[in-house]
């Protein structure tokens, strides 16, 4: 049996306060460092806005969490290929990200807990390899993973198999990250010719933990990435302010199509220093805003339509999550104006109840969002409206966690009751089915607003409040003119 040598992490970080007394050209890493980018990582920092002790803050509450004799395993993710070698752009596994702030494909993080004095977190990292960093760039290492990212030991990722063996004998409690099924799993165990081989990762460290508890390493991880800290909420500030001036410059241009709208946004988000859009955006203009996850995005915009984009950028790895609906040519007509009017309310309205002291759940703000707008399409003109109805005209619901995900925190109950340092998106949306059910002038205009907000107990704050919603703002932003 190999013996694994810990080391305590009892010890100064060594990444605190930037790595000082380097010279830069002694820095090899896989992603933007201080020394190396210091025009996109501060001092301190190891991804744009989030310091080295912050992570190491990060993998201590796991791991204070955890009881004795305990692992938890956090695989990163792996580079996907199309076809051959032609790979898909990288973006890693956010439950690793977040305890590592490890950019590189292919590593995995395992926190280990003897007893309470002695914790450890190790790391699995690409080999620095010559002939691959010719092709790929440079990798950060073993060396990189201790000295930068503070691991307390570092292994090349092709020993996991063995290395996790032990590991598991050592333990009685096994925590995996199984957000994806395990599916990620197999595969480096299979690399490594050990004796876990076949089925899921579940069932591969069932059968090797010989029947000790096995617990999913999700919720662990997610209870901590549900409220934000200080540090999270300045990356989604800027995530955020980059994506609105973006809408905000894009109101006062005219596109003649979907295509080039979208082009314009992830343009101004890379401009502006995010590092890639968070999601795949709708730009959907007249009638296709109805199909509520319309991406195609390459059909003409016509005058007299309005167009319905759902967009925003990616920063420190921290999503912006924006909607804004417009008139392709600047003006909104009457029933335009009415139908956006009356959505503005509702969603204006939900944004007020964001509070830790209106004691409100997703699903409370969801039906409460489904009543105002009842209220507000019959102030509209839409007498006819049950109740009942509004899921036809309103089929998505009022929100989610932002983050890292652009939907976040996959183990939060939407009965939960919201609290201070959540971030949340506020997106109501109407959308009128081209039937003989809703009055003509309204009939296939579909309107989403949609805000990043910051829980506070008896406040909150939008982080998204400077991209303009109000109809004469954005009409005098569409025609360039002063209010
Ligand atoms: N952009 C995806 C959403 O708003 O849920
Ligand atoms: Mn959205
Ligand atoms: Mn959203």
């Amino acid at each position: 049996m190999r013996n694994i040598m810990f080391r305590g992490i009892n010890r100064a970080l060594r990444s605190q306060g930037g790595l000082r007394g380097r010279i830069w050209y002694s820095i090899k890493a896989g992603q933007p460092l201080y020394e190396t980018r210091p025009h996109l990582i501060r001092k301190g920092e190891l991804t744009p806005g989030i310091s080295a002790e912050e992570y190491y803050v990060r993998r201590m509450n796991v791991l204070q969490t955890i009881p004795e004799k305990s692992m938890v395993v956090v695989p990163g993710n792996e580079t996907q290929f199309a076809t051959g070698s032609v790979f898909h752009e990288f973006r890693q596994d956010p439950n690793f990200y977040y305890l590592t702030g490890f950019l590189e494909p292919g590593a995995a993080l395992v926190l280990y807990k003897e007893d309470q004095e002695n914790v450890h977190s190790i790391f699995f990292v690409p080999q620095t390899d010559k002939n691959a960093e010719l092709w790929e760039g440079e990798r950060s290492g073993t060396k990189g993973a201790m000295e930068v990212f503070n691991a307390d030991a570092a292994y090349p990722f092709e020993l996991i198999g063995t290395y996790m063996h032990e590991l598991i004998n050592r333990c009685d409690h096994v925590y995996a990250d199984m957000s994806e099924n395990g599916s990620r799993f197999p595969r480096y165990f299979k690399s490594q010719g050990t004796d876990i081989l076949n089925g899921s990762f579940a069932d591969a460290l069932r059968r090797s933990s010989g029947g000790k508890t096995f617990k999913s390493a999700v919720s662990l991880i997610e209870q901590f990435r549900v409220n934000k800290s200080e540090e999270e909420i300045d990356a989604m500030r800027q995530a955020s302010e980059i994506s609105a001036s973006a809408y905000n410059k894009a109101y006062g241009e005219r596109f003649a199509s979907e295509k080039a709208l979208h082009a314009y946004l992830d343009y101004e988000f890379k401009l502006g220093g995010c590092e890639m859009p968070a999601y795949l955006p709708v730009v959907a203009g007249g009638k296709h805003a109805l199909t509520i996850h319309y991406t195609r995005n390459d059909d003409l915009l016509r005058d007299g339509d309005l167009v319905l984009v759902d967009a925003g950028g990616r920063y420190g790895g921290y999503c912006a999550d924006i909607s804004r609906t417009w008139p392709v040519n600047g003006k909104f007509t009457a029933p335009q104006r009415d139908l956006y009017q009356a959505l503005l309310n509702v969603q204006k309205q939900c944004i007020e109840y964001c509070t830790v002291d209106h004691n409100m759940s997703f699903d409370d703000l969801h039906r409460t969002s489904e009543d105002l707008l009842y209220t507000e399409m019959l102030n509209a003109g839409i007498s006819n409206l049950t109740r009942g109805r509004v899921r036809d005209i309103y089929p998505h619901y009022i929100g989610h966690h932002l983050g890292i995900d652009v939907h976040d925190i996959k183990t939060s109950s939407r009965f939960d009751k919201f609290q201070s340092g959540q971030v949340i998106t506020i997106e109501p949306g109407v959308y009128v089915p081209d039937n003989d059910m809703w009055p003509k002038h309204f009939r296939n205009i579909g309107i989403r607003i949609e805000d990043n907000i910051v829980v506070g107990k008896n406040s909150y704050e939008n982080l998204t409040i400077d991209c303009a919603k109000e109809i004469d703002e954005i009409e005098a932003l569409a025609q360039k003119k002063e209010l």
